[in-house]
């Protein structure tokens, strides 16, 4: 397993490209089972979950081409197989995204369960009771959920108790192809459903009330192929973020838009970090010492969990205490022993940390359990005196496109260790 070593105290200055957002190309791949397409995304990143995505569209039957020079990716032709197997479901969650859209166009979906994962149980429970509601019967069997509906799904008021943005996405991608009107009330309002939304009316689909939590869906009898360009990774930008203003550097972030980070700009400024917007995107700069600043995850516009890891690493080092609230997800701390190890002052009680900023973390070598968890600790490897070895790369591969080149690119001491 390919490892990461940094060698910390190097201040950051220059570019950075930020990607294709990871989390909106998901369900935008998985939007090219409602149609024979074309579907073409323009500015997809090249990442271990967009591979896995691209395997099990493939193996449902579509033509998938992934020109990662051209950053583009083309999906075709229509579903020979309406099973999503369990050996690509474990390997990443968001595959449970087809099943609305098998359902819609074929009537019919059989799709390993996800089960938990490293920061939480994650039930589907909110997808399945939305597509009941629209009609569906749904059977849990061997692992494994099973979806038929007879004729087509019928449009249906459905009100989520929570938001869910995966929940808001499979409902989206189901009502577009439903017979009749489809109300979504307390849907999520992350760009992520938006770029989704765009998407599909490109294609066809009738959508109101995008950016809002109450999505308006007249179903259409049938989509069509597009082009659709893919949004900047909000969580990419919000973490170089972070890195820049770890290291007291200043960092342009290439392609960044500010409306995209929701509170996560104002914990920011508040913790003494500039964010400008400028036409070629976001810029970052730290002027003086770090301030603590409490935070609490929220469903967008609220503070990301997503950056939850990366800005307590920030907390860290900054001046006085910061209290950090998980409020999505029930065990995103597995950072926190790993940060502790390198000399961060954190307690954890329940769902808050307490985190009493120090005046310099010390290298280690540290390991970590999921995607942002472990950029957590390339950030407070940056910041560290010494050297800090990060394992378990597989992780960022997931999710961060050319971390050491972007890194190295603004003057970060970092290499990564091949097995
Ligand atoms: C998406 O996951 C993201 N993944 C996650 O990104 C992100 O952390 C999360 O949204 C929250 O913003 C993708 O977009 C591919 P949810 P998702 O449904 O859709 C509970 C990353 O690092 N819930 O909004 O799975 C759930 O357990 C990741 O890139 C139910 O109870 O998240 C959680 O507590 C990890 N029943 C909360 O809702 C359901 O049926 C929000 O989850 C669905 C969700």
């Amino acid at each position: 397993m390919d490892r990461i070593r940094i060698r910390g105290g190097r201040t950051l200055r220059g570019t950075i490209p930020v990607g294709g957002a990871k989390n909106a190309s998901l369900p935008l791949m998985a939007a090219a089972l409602l149609t024979d397409g074309p579907l073409v995304l323009t500015n997809a990143p090249a990442l271990d979950d967009v591979r896995t995505m691209a395997r099990l569209l493939e193996q449902h039957g579509l033509a998938v081409e992934h020109d990662t020079r051209t950053r583009q990716i083309s999906l075709s032709g229509a579903a020979t197989s309406l099973e999503a197997p369990y050996d690509l479901v474990r390997k990443m969650r968001a595959s449970v995204l087809v099943l609305g859209p098998l359902l819609a166009r074929y009537g019919e979906a059989r799709v390993s369960l996800p089960g938990g994962c490293a920061i939480g149980t994650r039930p589907v429970d909110l997808h399945l009771r939305g597509l009941e509601q629209m009609g569906a019967r749904i059977n849990l069997d061997g692992g494994y959920i099973g979806a038929t509906v007879s004729g087509r799904l019928k449009g249906a008021r459905i009100h989520f108790p929570q938001v869910s943005v995966g929940a808001t996405e499979n409902l989206l991608m189901a009502a577009a192809l439903a017979e009749g009107t489809t109300e979504l009330l307390n849907a999520a309002r992350e760009p992520e459903i938006g770029d989704l939304a765009a998407c599909l009316i490109a294609m066809g689909a009738r959508i109101e009330g995008v950016g809002t939590d109450r999505l308006l869906v007249h179903g259409v009898d049938s989509l069509h192929g597009a082009t659709h360009p893919v949004i900047p990774d909000r969580i990419e930008a919000g973490t170089y973020a972070c890195a820049a203003a770890i290291t007291g550097g200043e960092v342009l972030l290439e392609g960044a838009k500010l409306a995209h980070l929701g509170a996560c700009a104002r914990v920011l400024a508040e913790a003494g970090v500039e964010l400008d917007e400028v036409p070629q995107g976001l810029r970052v700069r730290r002027v003086d010492g770090l301030r603590g600043v409490d935070i609490m995850t929220e469903p967008f516009p609220g503070f990301a969990t997503d950056m939850q890891a990366q800005t307590m690493t920030l907390m860290c080092v900054a001046e006085g205490a910061s209290m950090v609230t998980e409020t999505i997800f029930e065990n995103r701390f597995m950072h926190v022993p790993e940060l502790n190890r390198m000399g961060a002052r954190i307690n954890v009680h329940g769902s808050s940390a307490i985190v009493r900023g120090v005046a310099r973390l010390s290298g280690a070598p540290v390991m970590a359990t999921d995607l942002r968890a472990s950029f957590s600790l390339v950030l407070a490897g940056l910041a560290a005196a010494g050297d800090t070895v990060v394992n378990r790369v597989y992780h960022l591969d997931r999710g961060y496109e050319g971390v050491e080149a972007k890194l190295a690119g603004v003057g970060a001491d970092i290499e990564r260790l091949r097995d």
